[in-house]
């Protein structure tokens, strides 16, 4: 396939921090009376934190909300998500997961995290995976969150790789989207391998090591 770098998401691909956005969301949500469900929270995947808190207000029905008090209803889901973030190890990440990334970029492939998340570079640290990838591109570093391809072009040219040999991994529709905009290949994990829309369909991480064909006999 002519792939030379694999570019991953982060929440919902390497960890299973997307479980900690819809809680905080959930909290947030309930505090205010409006409903919020897993369907909704699906939707909030990939996007930025402005934009999921302008989908979760298409079901609030109150008086309307001032640039201020939205800016203060994410502020405090972020406080509650990062009060989840700091309690992560190195032992949320699963050994597959770990395990994958080592043998592909052992394989000789270069490696970034390719994330809307502000929260990146705090993850990657508490998780101990910082030092898995050679480039990571970010929420911080962009204008226009997936489904925009901005994040994963940013990424291939900190890896100096052409868009046409990366390889994305995500969970998310919205990520996947911005993958084949970027014009790079797909690869959907998770919650967006039930979609079939991206060039594979993982049904577990280690795939990743098929669709590379990369020995998966290797001891590393
Ligand atoms: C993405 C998540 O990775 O990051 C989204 O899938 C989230 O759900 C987005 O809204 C922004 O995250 P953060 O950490 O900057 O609020
Ligand atoms: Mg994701």
């Amino acid at each position: 396939m002519g792939c030379e770098a694999v570019i991953f998401d982060l929440d919902g691909v390497l960890v299973h921090t997307d479980r900690f956005h819809y809680l905080a969301w959930k909290q947030l949500s309930d505090e205010r009376g409006i409903y919020f469900d897993e369907e909704i929270n699906r939707r909030l995947r990939g996007v930025s934190r402005d934009e999921s808190l302008e989908i979760i207000l298409e079901r609030y029905d109150g008086p309307a909300l001032t640039p201020e008090e939205k800016k203060e209803m994410t502020e405090k889901k972020n406080v509650i998500y990062r009060g989840f973030l700091s309690q992560m190890t190195p032992a949320d990440v699963t050994d597959e997961v770990r395990d994958t990334v080592r043998r592909i970029r052992k394989a000789g492939y270069r490696l970034a995290v390719g994330s809307s998340s502000k929260n990146t570079a705090f993850i990657l640290d508490k998780t101990g995976l910082t030092g898995y990838f050679d480039e990571v591109a970010d929420g911080t570093m962009i204008t226009k969150t997936k489904p925009d391809p901005e994040v994963f072009l940013l990424a291939a040219e900190q890896l100096a790789v052409r868009p046409e040999n990366c390889l994305i991994v995500e969970d998310a529709a919205a990520g996947i989207e911005a993958g084949k905009r970027a014009g790079m290949k797909t690869a959907a994990y998770g919650d967006a391998a039930k979609d079939r829309i991206a060039d594979y369909d993982l049904e577990q991480f280690t795939d990743l090591l098929q669709i590379l064909t990369i020995d998966t006999g290797v001891n590393v």
